[in-house]
C-alpha cells in the first residue's frame, strides 16, 4: 500500500506534494519521491530511501522549481526498498514521470515485452511497466496514451502522470486503488485519498474504478478509459485538516480495522481470484518436491503473530495433514528443540523485526529447519533472513495494538496451507474449491461486520466498566480467544484471559461471578455443542456471558446475554471473522475508558529486545 500526491496550479509543486505526502506516511515509508515539470519544460526528478523527512532534506538541498508535479510515498511490495525502486518512475527519455499505487499482475509478461520492444528497465518493480507502457502509446495526448497502455494492465492502480511537453496537464487514474481528485481555485490535487488535500481544500471528485481524470489548472475531466464522459458530483470532506492522516478516524487502530476489507483483498491480489484454480504464492520459494517430503510444520511467533500461527497450526494439521505445532518464539529457544529433517519453520510476524522472534528463526535455520516467514513489513530482517517469504500486503499499521495485521497474517497462511493441501493431495477438490471460495468471500464479510459496528458499541456499554473478563474457545477459535482477551487488555487495561473452553471446569471457573464478563466464541462447527455447555457452566454461576454466533443461530441468544453476529462461513476461516467484532469491542470499551489507545501504556509497536 503506498501513497501517492499530484498537483498543478500556482503554488510550488514540491512544497504541496511533501505536505500532501506527510498525510499519506502512514500508507508507507520506506522510500519516497516527488517529479517536478519545470517551467524550462524539463522533468526533475528527487528520489530517497528511508523517511519523507530525507525528501524534504534533499530538495532543501537542491530546490525544484515548478507548479505541476506527482509525488510518492513507497509500501514496498515487488523489490526491495531503494532509491531506484522507489516512484516517480520516468520514461526512458525522461519526459514521462508516473507514480502508481497497487499491483500490477502481469507486470512479469509485460516486462519481457516491453524489453523486447526496446525499452529499458532499471527498477525491479511492477510500476515500471506502466510508465514504459504509456510511452509506447505516448504521441502528444498523455490521456489517450493511458487509456491504451491501461487495457494492457491486469491488477490494481491509482496513478499520477506528468509529460514535459505539457506544463498544463495531470493524467490521473484508478482501478481497485483508491483515488480523489481535490477541486480547487486556479489549481488542482490528486491522492491517496482525501486526507492528503484536505490542508487546501474540502472539495473532492471520489474516482471509481476504471476512471481517469484529465487535470489542469482550471478544470478537472473525468472519463471512463474508453474517454466516455463521467458525471460526478463533488464530495464535500467533512473532518478538518488535522484528522487526515487517520482519515477521518479518532485513532490509527480504528482506521486499522476498517482497512481490513481492502487490505484482504489486496493481501489474494495475484494470488487467489477464481476457487477453481490453484494459488500462486511467489516467494514461498518451495518447489512441489520440497512441499510433499515435508515431514513437520513448526509455527513460532510472539504475541498476536503468535495466535496467528496457533490458528496456522490448527489449519495445517486439519487440511494439508502435516504434523504441525506453534510455539511461542521465547519459549521454543528456551527448550532447544530438536528439528527433523524435512521441518518447515513458519515465522510469523507483522514488523518483521521483533527481536525474539528473529532469535527463534536463527535456532530453528541452524537446526536444519527451512524457514518461510509471514511478514508485512517488506525487506524487514525476518524477511531478509528466511528461505521465503509471503508478504501479508496489510500496509503499514500505526496502532500498537494489531489489527489488520492478524486477519491478514491468518489469510495469508491459510493461503499456504491450501496450496500445500493441494500440491499434497490431502483434501479433496471439492474441499479446496470450497476454501479458497471461502478466502474470496472473506472482504466481504468483513466489511459486513464493520456496518455492525454499532451493534459491539451497545455491548461495549454494558460491560465497560467489568475489572475482569474471561475468553472462551475451543479447536480454531481457542487463538480467537485468546486474541480477543490480549486486544482488550493491552488498550483497556481490564485483566482478560484466553482460554480453552475445556479446561474451565479445571479451575478457572472458580473466578466467574457477576462482575467478569465471558466472551464465548460459538460458532456452529465441530466444537458448537460444547460450547454452549460451557456458556450454561458460566450462566449457572451468575456469569454474564457475550457470545460470539454466526447469523442466524437460535440457540446462543437463548443462551447468552448479549450476541455478537459473525455471517456464516466455514469454521475453518472463522477465526478471521471472530477476530473483527472483537477488535471493535476491544476498542470501544478502551475509548470509553478514555485509553491511550494507539499508544497504550508499557507497549512499543516492536518489540526489538529479547
Ligand atoms: C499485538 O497487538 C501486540 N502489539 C504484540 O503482541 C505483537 O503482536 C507482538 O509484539 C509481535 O509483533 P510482530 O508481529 O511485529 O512480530
Amino acid at each position: 500500500m503506498c501513497g501517492i500526491v499530484g498537483y498543478i496550479g500556482e503554488r510550488q509543486a514540491t512544497e504541496v506534494c511533501l505536505a500532501g505526502l506527510k498525510r499519506l506516511e502512514y500508507r508507507g515509508y520506506d522510500s519516497a519521491g516527488i517529479a517536478v515539470v519545470q517551467d524550462d519544460g524539463t522533468l526533475e526528478v528527487t528520489k530517497v530511501v528511508g523517511k519523507l523527512a530525507n525528501l524534504a532534506q534533499a530538495l532543501e538541498e537542491q530546490p525544484v522549481d515548478g507548479t505541476l508535479g506527482v509525488g510518492h510515498t513507497r509500501w514496498a511490495t515487488h523489490g526491495k526498498p531503494s532509491k531506484i525502486n522507489s516512484h516517480p518512475h520516468t520514461s526512458n527519455d525522461g519526459r514521462i514521470a508516473l507514480v502508481h499505487n497497487g499491483i500490477i499482475e502481469n507486470y512479469a509478461e509485460l516486462r519481457d515485452q516491453l524489453t523486447e520492444e526496446g525499452f529499458e528497465f532499471v527498477s525491479e518493480t511492477d510500476t515500471e511497466v506502466i510508465v514504459h507502457l504509456v510511452d509506447k502509446y505516448y504521441d502528444g495526448d498523455l490521456a489517450e496514451a493511458f487509456r491504451m497502455a491501461a487495457r494492457d494492465l491486469e491488477g490494481a492502480f491509482a496513478v499520477g502522470i506528468v509529460c514535459a511537453d505539457n506544463p498544463d496537464q495531470m493524467v490521473a487514474a484508478r482501478r481497485f486503488s483508491p483515488l480523489v481528485v481535490g477541486i480547487g481555485e486556479g489549481e488542482n490535487f490528486i491522492a491517496s485519498d482525501m486526507g492528503a488535500v484536505r490542508e487546501w481544500t474540502d472539495q473532492v471528485y471520489v474516482i471509481d474504478d476504471d476512471e481517469m481524470a484529465v487535470i489542469t489548472r482550471d478544470s478537472i475531466e473525468l472519463t471512463d478509459l474508453e474517454g466516455n464522459p463521467v458525471e460526478r458530483e463533488p464530495y464535500t470532506i467533512p473532518w478538518p485538516a488535522d484528522a487526515a492522516q487517520k482519515g477521518g478516524h479518532k485513532h490509527f487502530m480504528h482506521k486499522e480495522i476498517h482497512e481490513q476489507p481492502r487490505a484482504m483483498r489486496e493481501c489474494l491480489l495475484g494470488r487467489l481470484s477464481d476457487p477453481e484454480k490453484s494459488i500462486n504464492l511467489e516467494g514461498l520459494n518451495m518447489s512441489e518436491q520440497e512441499i510433499q517430503s515435508l515431514r513437520k510444520v513448526v509455527f513460532t511467533a510472539c504475541g498476536t503473530a503468535y495466535h496467528a500461527g496457533l490458528v496456522g497450526r490448527f489449519l495445517m494439521e486439519k487440511l494439508a495433514r502435516i504434523p504441525s505445532e506453534a510455539d511461542l518464539a521465547a519459549e521454543l529457544r528456551a527448550r532447544d528443540p530438536v528439528v527433523l529433517d524435512g521441518t518447515l519453520a513458519i515465522v510469523v510476524s507483522q514488523s518483521g523485526e521483533t527481536a525474539d522472534t528473529l532469535v527463534a528463526l536463527r535456532e530453528l535455520k541452524e537446526k536444519g529447519a527451512k524457514v518461510v516467514s509471514v511478514v508485512n513489513v517488506v525487506d524487514s530482517s525476518i524477511a531478509r533472513e528466511s528461505d521465503g517469504v509471503v508478504y501479508i500486503q496489510a500496509g503499514p499499521e500505526i496502532g500498537v495494538a494489531s489489527t489488520k495485521a492478524y486477519t491478514l497474517q491468518i489469510l495469508t497462511i491459510a493461503l499456504i496451507v491450501a496450496h500445500f493441501a493441494d500440491v499434497r493431495g490431502a483434501a479433496s477438490e471439492h474441499e479446496l474449491i470450497e476454501l479458497r471460495r471461502a478466502m474470496l468471500k472473506l472482504p466481504e464479510q468483513a466489511q459486513e461486520l464493520l456496518e455492525r459496528e454499532e451493534d459491539v458499541k451497545r455491548v461495549a456499554e454494558k460491560y465497560y466498566e467489568s475489572p475482569n473478563a474471561l475468553y472462551l474457545g475451543r479447536g480454531v477459535n481457542l487463538p480467537s480467544a485468546m486474541e480477543g482477551a490480549l486486544k482488550l487488555k493491552e488498550i483497556s487495561y481490564i485483566h482478560a484471559e484466553g482460554y480453552s473452553a475445556g479446561e474451565m471446569k479445571h479451575g478457572p471457573i472458580a473466578l466467574v461471578e457477576p462482575n467478569l464478563f465471558t466472551v464465548a466464541i460459538a460458532v456452529k462447527g465441530d466444537v458448537y455443542d460444547k460450547m454452549i455447555g460451557n456458556i450454561q457452566e458460566i450462566k449457572a454461576r451468575s456469569g454474564p456471558v457475550i457470545g460470539v454466533a454466526f447469523d442466524g443461530d437460535t440457540e446462543i441468544p437463548r443462551q447468552a446475554d448479549d450476541v455478537l453476529w459473525v455471517p456464516e462461513c466455514p469454521e475453518l476461516v472463522s477465526p478471521v471473522t471472530t477476530a473483527i467484532p472483537l477488535q471493535l469491542l476491544s476498542y470501544h470499551i478502551a475509548d470509553m475508558l478514555g485509553r491511550e489507545i494507539d499508544q497504550p501504556r508499557n507497549l512499543a509497536k516492536t518489540v526489538t529486545v529479547e
